[in-house]
Formats: C-alpha cells, sequence, structure tokens
C-alpha cells in the first residue's frame, strides 16, 4: 500500500513540470508545494500564488475534474482554497491556475485525509473471573484509512493479538475496527494489564501520531466459595435461648456477607448485612431455614441452615431442695421458681393445712417463702404451686428443724487425784431433734462410753443431754485428752450431720506422800549444837514443804518453807514438837518431830559441906544441884556393898548429922532429864577423933566391878584415875553412848 500512494504522486509531479515550461513570463507558487495530509473534520487551506504578474487571475479545480468541496478566496495575486471541514469529497489533486497577460501556469496540490482521533477503547465481555473465558475486545473507532490500521493486544508483556486490517475498502468512510481476544483469568492475572495498541500506517506523517494506546488495569474476580456456616452454641434450641451464628465465604473482592431467612412462600428476607448474626430471646416462630449469602460482583454462594427452636418445658424448681435442714432461730428461704413460663402465678401451702408462719413474696418467676426466725411451727413439708395458664405444678420442700447451737461442755472437777474417781458430765444444750443425738466421751483413743439417745420425742422442744462417766484417773492419763463428741443426726439426711465437740487435757495429781523428816544429827540435842530437819515428800505436782513448830496450845506456828530447816545454835527453848507439811493441789501429808534440846553438865554440881573430909562426929550436908535445867529428877545415892542406898534428899541435899565412919564412902548424884541422866559423885572422907587414915572399905572396889551398872564403873574408874583431886567429872556424850 505505501508503494501504490507513490505511484499516484509521481504522475501529478510530471503535470505541474509541463505547464511551467510552457510560460515563462511569470512563476507561480503553491502552499503547501505539492502536498497536504489532513485529518477529516481538520480545515485545510491551500494557497496558490504568483510572481512578477500584475494582476493574475486564478482558478481552481480538481484534477478529475469533480467538485472542489472548497471555498475559493482571491486576494491579489494569491488565491487561496479553504476546505472545512476536510472530507473524503476533499481526497484530490487540486490543480491551481494562474493566468496573466503573458500566460497561465498550474501547480497542483495532492491532499490526503485519514482519520485516527481517538485512543482505541477496550472492552470486556464480563467481569474477569478466575477461570472463566472472557472475550477482550478493543475498539479503535473512526479510523480511515482503515487498511492501514495494524492493531496488537496484550496482556502485560505478552502479546494476544496482533491484526493488519489488509482489507479493501469498497468505499470511502471511517469505520471502527475491533481486534478481539478470549482468554481464561487465572489468579495471577490479579493486577495484570491489558494493553491495546493501534497503529496506522501513513507514510512520512512525523506531525501526526501514528500510534495510539490504552491500557486498562484487569480486575480479576473470583466468585463467592466455601461458603461456611458456624452456629453457637446449637441449632437446636429452646424457648428464649440466643443463638449466634457467624458465616465466612470467599471470594474476590471479598464477598460481602448477607443473612436471610427463609419465608415459606420460599423468598428470602433480609437479617442482617454482618458475617455475625445473633438472635436473642427465640421463640418457636424462629424456627426455619436461614441462609447465609456471600456476593460480590461476580456471583453468590449461599449456605443454609436450620434453626429448631423447642418449647422451654414448664418446670417448678424447689430450692434448696427436697428438704432443708434448719436451725431453730435461724432464717430459712424457700425458693419456688419456674421455667417455661412468662409470668407463672404462685400460692404456697403446708401439707396439713396449718398456717404458713413465713412471707410470701413473689416475683416474676420466682416466689420465695421466707420463714424467720425458723420455729416449731416450721416444721412441715410446704408446697408450692405453680400456675401458669392451664398448666399447673406443685413441688413440695420439708423443712427439718434442729438446734445445736454450741459445742458440748465437759464439767468435771478441775483437780483430779491420782487414784481418786472423778464425775465427767459431758453435757450438750438446747438440742433438737433430742431422740437424733449421740455423745461419745473418748479418753485419748479409747471411747469410754457413748450414748445415743433414741428416746420418743412427746412434744417439740430444745432440751440438755448429758452422759455421765466415772473414771479412776491414774497418773499415766496425764497428758491424755478428753473428748467430749456430740453428733446430731438429721434424719434421713445423713450429709447434714452435724457434730461438735469439746477437748479437755487431763492432769492428774498426786496428793503428797511418805512424807518424811531427817534429822542430823540427832533429835537430842546438846544445847548450842546445831541441827537440820529435812523434809522429804513425794506427790505430783512435787509438794511444797512447810515447817512449823506446835505451840503448846496445840496451834501450829509456821516457821519456814525451805525443806531444810536449820539450827545453827540451838537453845533450850527450842526443845518441843516439829511439823513438817508436804502440801499440794490434790492434799496434804504430815510428820512430826521432837527435838530435846538438853542443857549442859557444866550447871549439875555435887557438893559435900563444909568438906569432903570430916572428922567424925561433924555435920555434913551433901547436896545437889542441878542449874536452871527444868523438868529434873534429882537422886541422891550412897554406894553400898549390899546395893545403893537412896538417900532422902530434900532439894538435893542430904544433911548427915554427927558423921559416923561408915557415912564414909561414894556418893552419887544422879540427874534424871527426859532423854538422859547425868551422874557427879564424891568421896567423903570421915577421920576418926585419934586422926588415924581415912577409913574406906576395901570390897567396894571389888563391889563397883561386879556391878552391872556400868556408870558407876566409869565413876569408879574416874575416881581411881583422879584419886588426888577428887572431882566428880562427867562427859554427857559418853553417857549417852552408854545409854544407847
Ligand atoms: C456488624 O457487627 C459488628 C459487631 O457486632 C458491628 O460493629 C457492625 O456495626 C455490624 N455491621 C453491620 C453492617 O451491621
Ligand atoms: C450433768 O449435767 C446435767 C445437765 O447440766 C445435770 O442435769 C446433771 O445433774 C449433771 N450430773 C452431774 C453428776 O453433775
Ligand atoms: C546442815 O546443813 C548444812 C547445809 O547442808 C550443812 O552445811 C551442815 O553441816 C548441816 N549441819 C548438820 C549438823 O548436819
Ligand atoms: C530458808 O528460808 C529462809 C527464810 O525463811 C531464807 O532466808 C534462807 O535463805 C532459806 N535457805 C535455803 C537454803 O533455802
Amino acid at each position: 500500500m505505501p508503494g501504490k500512494m507513490a505511484v499516484i504522486f509521481g504522475a501529478s509531479t510530471i503535470l505541474w513540470i509541463v505547464f511551467a515550461a510552457s510560460a515563462q513570463a511569470f512563476k507561480i507558487q503553491t502552499s503547501p508545494e505539492s502536498r497536504t495530509l489532513a485529518q477529516i473534520g481538520d480545515t485545510v487551506s491551500l494557497t496558490c500564488s504568483t510572481t512578477d504578474c500584475e494582476s493574475p487571475s486564478f482558478s481552481w479545480r480538481t484534477q478529475i475534474d469533480s467538485p472542489l468541496s472548497a471555498k475559493v478566496r482571491n486576494e491579489g495575486t494569491r488565491s487561496t482554497l479553504i476546505m472545512d471541514p476536510v472530507s473524503f469529497e476533499n481526497e484530490h489533486s487540486y490543480l491551481c491556475t494562474a493566468t496573466c497577460k503573458s500566460g497561465k501556469l498550474e501547480k497542483g496540490i495532492q491532499v490526503e485525509i485519514y482519520s485516527f482521533p481517538k485512543d482505541p477503547e477496550i472492552q470486556l465481555s464480563g467481569p474477569v473471573e478466575v477461570g472463566k473465558p472472557v472475550t477482550v475486545k478493543c475498539l479503535a473507532p473512526d479510523i480511515y484509512p482503515f487498511d492501514r490500521l495494524e492493531m496488537d493486544l496484550l496482556k502485560g508483556t505478552h502479546l494476544m493479538k496482533n491484526q493488519e486490517f489488509l482489507e479493501d475498502m469498497e468505499k470511502k468512510s471511517v469505520e471502527t475496527k475491533i481486534l478481539e481476544a478470549t482468554f481464561t483469568p487465572v489468579l495471577e492475572d490479579v493486577g495484570q494489564i491489558l494493553v491495546c495498541r493501534a497503529r496506522l500506517h501513513l507514510q512520512e506523517m512525523d506531525s501526526v501520531p501514528k500510534e495510539r494506546e490504552t491500557i486498562k488495569e484487569l480486575q480479576v474476580y473470583i466468585s463467592p466459595q466455601n461458603t461456611v456456616v458456624s452456629v453457637h452454641p446449637s441449632p437446636r434450641l429452646q424457648e428464649g435461648d440466643s443463638v449466634t451464628m457467624t458465616c465466612s465465604s470467599e471470594g474476590l473482592p471479598a464477598p460481602k456477607v448477607v443473612w436471610s431467612k427463609k419465608l415459606d412462600n420460599g423468598n428470602l428476607q433480609l437479617l442482617s448485612g454482618n458475617a455475625t448474626l445473633t438472635l436473642i430471646a427465640m421463640r418457636i416462630e424462629d424456627s426455619g431455614v436461614y441462609v447465609c449469602e456471600g456476593v460480590n460482583l461476580v456471583g453468590r454462594d449461599k449456605k443454609e441452615v436450620e434453626l429448631i427452636v423447642q418449647e422451654k418445658p414448664f418446670i417448678v424448681d424447689i430450692s434448696p431442695g427436697p428438704r432443708v435442714a434448719a436451725q431453730v432461730g435461724d432464717s430459712v428461704v424457700l425458693t419456688c421458681a419456674v421455667t417455661g413460663c412468662e409470668s407463672p402465678s404462685f400460692s404456697w401451702r403446708t401439707q396439713i393445712d396449718s398456717p404458713l408462719s413465713g412471707q410470701v413474696r413473689s416475683e416474676g418467676a420466682k416466689s420465695t417463702l421466707t420463714l424467720s426466725p425458723v420455729s416449731f411451727d416450721n416444721e412441715h413439708s410446704y408446697l408450692c404451686t405453680a400456675t401458669c395458664g392451664r398448666k399447673k405444678l406443685e413441688k413440695g420442700i420439708q423443712v427439718q428443724l434442729y438446734s445445736f447451737p454450741r459445742d458440748p461442755e465437759i464439767e468435771m472437777s478441775d483437780l483430779l487425784v491420782h487414784g481418786k474417781p472423778v464425775t465427767i458430765n459431758c453435757t450438750v444444750p438446747r438440742v433438737y431433734p433430742y431422740g437424733h443425738l449421740e455423745l461419745e466421751l473418748r479418753k485419748g483413743d479409747a471411747v469410754i462410753k457413748s450414748k445415743y439417745f433414741l428416746e420418743e420425742m412427746e412434744q417439740k422442744s430444745l432440751e440438755t443431754k448429758s452422759l455421765e462417766v466415772t473414771f479412776t484417773p491414774t497418773t499415766e492419763d496425764t497428758g491424755k485428752v478428753l473428748v467430749c463428741r456430740a453428733k446430731l443426726h438429721i434424719a434421713e439426711m445423713e450429709s447434714e450431720l452435724k457434730q461438735r465437740q469439746s477437748t479437755r487435757t487431763i492432769y492428774v495429781s498426786v496428793a503428797p506422800r511418805d512424807t518424811d523428816i531427817l534429822v542430823s544429827p540427832s533429835p537430842i540435842l546438846e544445847e548450842g549444837s546445831p541441827v537440820n530437819l529435812t523434809c522429804l515428800s513425794h506427790g505430783f505436782p512435787a509438794p511444797q514443804i512447810l515447817w512449823s513448830r506446835q505451840l503448846i496450845t496445840g496451834e501450829l506456828q509456821r516457821i519456814s518453807d525451805n525443806t531444810t530447816l536449820t539450827l545453827t545454835s540451838t537453845k533450850m527453848e527450842d526443845s518441843g514438837i516439829y511439823v513438817c507439811e508436804g502440801i499440794n493441789q490434790a492434799g496434804i501429808s504430815k510428820k512430826t518431830v521432837e527435838l530435846i534440846i538438853q542443857a549442859s553438865p557444866k550447871d549439875m554440881q555435887l557438893t559435900a559441906f563444909p568438906s569432903e573430909s570430916v572428922k567424925e562426929g561433924d555435920t555434913v550436908i551433901i547436896s545437889c544441884t542441878c542449874g536452871n535445867v527444868p523438868k529434873t529428877w534429882i537422886i541422891l545415892k550412897k554406894k553400898a556393898e549390899t546395893g545403893d542406898i537412896v538417900l532422902k534428899s530434900i532439894d538435893g541435899a542430904y544433911t548427915i548429922r554427927k558423921a559416923q565412919l561408915e557415912d564414909a564412902g561414894v556418893y552419887e548424884c544422879e540427874s534424871k532429864t527426859q532423854v538422859g541422866s547425868q551422874l557427879r559423885s564424891l568421896i567423903l572422907d570421915v577421920k576418926g577423933r585419934e586422926n588415924d587414915k581415912g577409913y574406906f572399905p576395901p570390897e567396894l572396889l571389888v563391889l563397883c566391878c561386879a556391878s552391872s551398872l556400868i556408870i558407876p564403873a566409869v565413876g569408879m574408874i574416874i575416881y581411881f584415875a583422879r584419886r588426888a583431886n577428887m572431882k566428880g567429872s562427867y562427859s554427857l556424850a559418853a553417857a549417852q553412848k552408854s545409854k544407847v
């Protein structure tokens, strides 16, 4: 085709050269010079002018003598042919003829036209849906000359189709050319572009667009699919329940989810445009098929779910249970509750139609009977009747009374003494029903006594029940625990077993016993010597020691609470009875001891007056004195062959008037106190008138030695040992020893 055009152009050029040769006087010019290209509808002006001609005349014609289809305007040496607008009629070679006096010149201009006014247009046969073939049309509108048109259709960089419209043009007209391609979109096409490119192959036409293109982004769709519904809690419901249904659907663009309900006539009633549909307070009429539909531009996908709402059964519930155990004085609330009825009516009564003795309050689906305080009047079976329309239900509850307000009390002497029987009294106050009371007394792990008070109760009352046990505690019981356990078995309600207990720890005392006094060194003492009186007593807890002295009146005078009573220097007045008491909480144990303090022997004297050596016929007084020792018996004796002769003395004094020789001899004085005796002796010497030697019967020594009495013998020994200085001397200690 470009070749075809070139041939035509060549022919016209030759034509005007011929004309120019015949007229040399003036010249002719045209603008454009030989050719112009214009788009249909534009305005085109062809100008023809002359030089070297004063007043030329112009004429225009087409080479094939068709009408000009243009206006001519002549102006001096120039003529303009105006085509406004340019159309198919103007596609000619226009010849301008200029005539001057000297001649005639002619020049031709080829007018060529085209039409390529708009960018191509992309049209799709429908939405671009993944998997569904779609036809893309690319339209190049109002094209001329369309046999020069070439079109490309690309998806991204992929050329889907190319076409050159090489058809013969039967007539001159603008035509819309269409390039069509069909493809099946895939997911990867999302975001792709479609490109439609149109090219009009006109030669040497740099000034006009040869190529136009249009880009269209591919909008890829996915029809809703995999629509899923979840129902919570369940599609089977009861009146008043709530249900939540959630729907999801996949697609591109993301489908909009719509909930509807299928009506009886099959139509759908739109409920919500939300993925989650919550239906509350469902009624039976709400049963039915619910439809969730995922919808987007390219399609819809639905899922159905059937909800079944069942009638709520009419139920009456009574709480706290079929039985309730209530303590006398407490407050009890019986509740009667109805489900499955909007506004029931309630009534309460006792089974034996006695007064309710309580307060009824009904509100909505609930009615309460408050028994406060609970008393014996309330020990009944209560019946609650609920009425809902024609339906009527009755439920009963039995109120079981009990009283067990305090732990049992253990009554027992605070003082348990080993071996002494004691009574334990375990008492449960204000108990009911006492016919179900079990009392048990344990010592450590052992049950001492238990009792089940299976008594018939003649009347309802609170009573105090007790369990008594007498036992004899022993020291081994100390530390063990006494437990008094009370169990109240409330009829047929083992779960309601009430148990209370009290404990006491046993502490057994032992009364003081085996109280004994140790005297060191001896209970009989010489005045001035020390003595320790130690008292021992056994018991539990360890007895306290109390020392007293018994007064003459018999009363006791407390002197010490030390174990050991120490007298560092005894006096005569310390003699007497000392009492030790071992005392603890369990008793007293006593022991006494007598202390005897004796005067010192130096106080006792045996003297002869005027002398121990007298002459025959003299008067001699032999005198025995005992100082200030009270309660002293004095015995004055004269030692003789035939035995001791007790002399009659007055206040210890014996007078010998007219002393005879036979009066000479050993005189002895024995002073006796409660605990012992002391002896003093002297030898009286009676001298004859003729101043001869003193008489001393020689057999006396024999006598003395033969004597069964040791004391005089000792006296004799002393006598012989101290012949020269006849002075009586006696050791108390020796006397004590010999006496024992
Ligand atoms: C969907 O439900 C959510 C949360 O329940 C709510 O915020 C939203 O407004 C609802 N949208 C429509 C369209 O009902
Ligand atoms: C034990 O206690 C009960 C109730 O206090 C009383 O009736 C009973 O006399 C008591 N028995 C003794 C031995 O104290
Ligand atoms: C009396 O007891 C004290 C202290 O134990 C002791 O020092 C003293 O010798 C005792 N006296 C006698 C006479 O036993
Ligand atoms: C004995 O008791 C007396 C007071 O009565 C006290 O001064 C003395 O220290 C006690 N002696 C001992 C050994 O406890």
